[in-house]
């Protein structure tokens, strides 16, 4: 964690106490007078913090931006994921400046934050809208040891995750719609969009790009979009403040990580299944000009759906459009 972050952490950790500046010089090793210029810095990106001679430093409000050091000073120590955050005012894609810092070695756990993308982009080539400021639009960098047939088990993982992080910050219960649409009363809030770089038997890389809809009004949409989207904000009524939801998303996603990692999985499907709107339902799953039809019934263990076909074998499909039958 750098300074800043630093003074971050223990600034929130005195809650609505403050802390003295010879207390923050001594913890971190650096003089009064660098406490000050960047608290007057933290300042300047919208930080209140009080300044008082007898009590010290004291954080009255923190601003709705994503700023690097305050996300790391919301990561727990030891996450993996968070360990290393990058914010951008505007990017095209999160994913694509993930992708360029895998192939520079970056290591995993980084996390690429947008205010805005230019060319924000969804599954099946989709585009997805991403206005400044309104949501969190950030990539994931991970470097997991397995087959590229489990990737699967990622997309699961993030789709868990961010339902825990919505209940946890929000308040509100959303449900997954195969393969990795996050829905709160049936309209979509957000979704991942998984991409990777892999050998035949082992991912390089691999990315899992993650939007979500906070702070958007329907106006933010175009109308065709809001008949089938929603975000936070028009659901609760409320501002959320978008570093609480990213700490908490991360957090959860480090644990879905570490459960992979401890060959875990099956807790976290049986997880993504208790949420799923589409199992034990029929539907339509339309993979390029193919269209599947039969009953949606479990996962397996490399996070694959299992779709009972109307001719009665099961088939194992990665990813498609899915639609429910009537
Ligand atoms: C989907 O539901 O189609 C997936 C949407 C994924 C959007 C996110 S926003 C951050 C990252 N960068 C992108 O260009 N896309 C993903």
């Amino acid at each position: 964690m750098n300074l800043d972050a630093q003074i971050l952490s223990a600034l929130r950790n005195a809650g609505s106490g403050a802390v003295s500046g010879a207390d923050l010089s001594h913890t971190l090793g650096v003089t009064r007078a660098a406490i000050w210029a960047r608290i007057e810095d933290l300042r300047s990106f919208g930080y209140e913090i009080e300044a008082s001679p007898h009590h010290g430093y004291k954080l009255l409000n923190v601003p709705d931006v994503l700023h690097a050091d305050d996300l790391l000073s919301l990561v727990r120590p030891g996450q993996i994921i968070g360990r290393d955050i990058r914010v951008f005012e505007a990017t095209q894609s999160t994913n694509d400046v993930a992708e360029k810092l895998a192939r520079d070695g970056v290591g995993e756990g980084v996390v690429v934050f947008a205010e805005s993308q230019t060319r924000g982009r969804g599954r099946m080539g989709r585009k997805w809208l991403s206005p400044a400021r309104k949501g969190l639009w950030f990539s994931v960098l991970l470097r997991p040891d397995m087959r590229p047939q489990a990737a699967t088990q990622l997309t699961v993982a993030a789709a868990t995750a961010l339902v825990r992080a919505i209940r946890s910050v929000a308040a509100l219960e959303a449900e997954i719609k195969w393969p990795n649409d996050i829905l709160i009363r049936g309209k979509k809030v957000a979704g991942v969009l998984t991409e990777l770089n892999a050998e035949l038997d082992h991912i390089k890389y691999l990315i899992l790009g993650i939007g979500v809809d906070v702070n958007l009004m329907p106006s933010d949409l175009p109308p065709d979009v809001r008949k089938i989207a929603t975000s936070l904000k028009a659901e609760t009524g409320q501002t959320l403040r978008r570093a609480d939801l990213a700490a908490a998303i991360l957090h959860e996603l480090d644990r879905d990580y570490e459960r992979i990692r401890n060959h875990e999985f099956a807790s976290i499907a049986q997880e993504w299944q208790a949420r799923c709107a589409t199992l034990g339902h029929r539907v339509t799953i339309q993979i390029g000009d193919r269209a599947l039809q039969g009953r949606a019934e479990s996962l397996d263990g490399d996070g694959a759906l299992l779709l009972r076909t109307d001719y009665g074998h099961l088939e194992r499909v990665i990813g498609g459009d899915l639609t429910l039958q009537k």
